[in-house]
């Protein structure tokens, strides 16, 4: 299966984010991701479900919101609502993971887990049957444009093996200062699915950059 390309507005130009989307698309991104932050789980607030809701009425692109806050289980049917495919929340933010899980997938949308890159991957391994996608977090979450953190790589190969060996079905994104400089490595290591910020939104041409990403790590 070739990589998705999942760009994440948080880098879009706000004023013009249909064009912004737009050309993401054209340069072939399949997916659009969305940083839901709440100013306590991270250090940082974002946008709600109205952005959210915005993409999905000038776009009928897959929208992949991931949650970085706490009390998801009161939001998840608000991004159901505005138009969500999937929903990954963290397993740092939620005390019942299973429950938080199961509730996303009775909306007949697709699940996901993500994690710091601080947590251990062995905390994941019950749930990793009941989910779609595992977000592995290759930055501290929180804002945009920061450096990736290499013992990523680790995680990705550790949770590819595992999914082998337990012939489970879910896919892994990775979430951060992903970029030229590494697109096509994480992809051989398992990485099914790169989010990309400022690398693609900050590109003077997004259309250009999108497909050369999306070119490398699928080369
Ligand atoms: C980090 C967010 C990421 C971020 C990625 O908290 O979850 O999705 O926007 O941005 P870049 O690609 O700029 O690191
Ligand atoms: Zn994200």
């Amino acid at each position: 299966m070739p990589a998705i390309l999942a760009p994440s507005i948080l880098a879009a130009n706000y004023a013009h984010l249909q064009q912004d989307v737009e050309q993401s698309i054209k340069g072939g991104a399949q997916w659009i991701h969305c940083d839901i932050m709440d100013g306590h789980f991270v250090p940082n607030i974002s946008y709600g479900p109205m952005i959210v809701d915005t993409v999905n009425k000038f776009s009928d692109v897959f929208l992949d919101v991931h949650l970085m806050i706490y009390n998801v289980d009161q939001y998840i049917p608000e991004f159901v609502k505005v138009g969500a495919d999937l929903i990954s929340v963290h397993i740092e933010a939620v005390p019942h993971i299973h429950r938080s899980v199961q509730l996303i997938k009775s909306f007949g949308i697709q699940s996901g887990v993500a994690v710091n890159p601080g947590t251990s991957l062995t905390q994941l391994e019950a749930i990793l049957p009941d989910v779609d996608l595992v977000v592995v977090m290759s930055v501290n979450p929180g804002f945009g444009g920061q450096k990736f953190i290499e013992s990523t790589y680790e995680r990705v190969k550790w949770l590819d093996e595992f999914r082998k060996k337990h012939g489970l079905a879910f896919k892994i994104e990775i979430d951060g200062g992903v970029g030229l400089q590494n697109a096509k490595q994480l992809v051989t290591v398992g990485a099914d699915v790169l989010v990309a910020g400022s690398s693609v939104y900050g590109a003077p041409n997004i259309e250009l950059r999108a497909s050369e990403l999306l070119a490398l790590a699928n080369s």
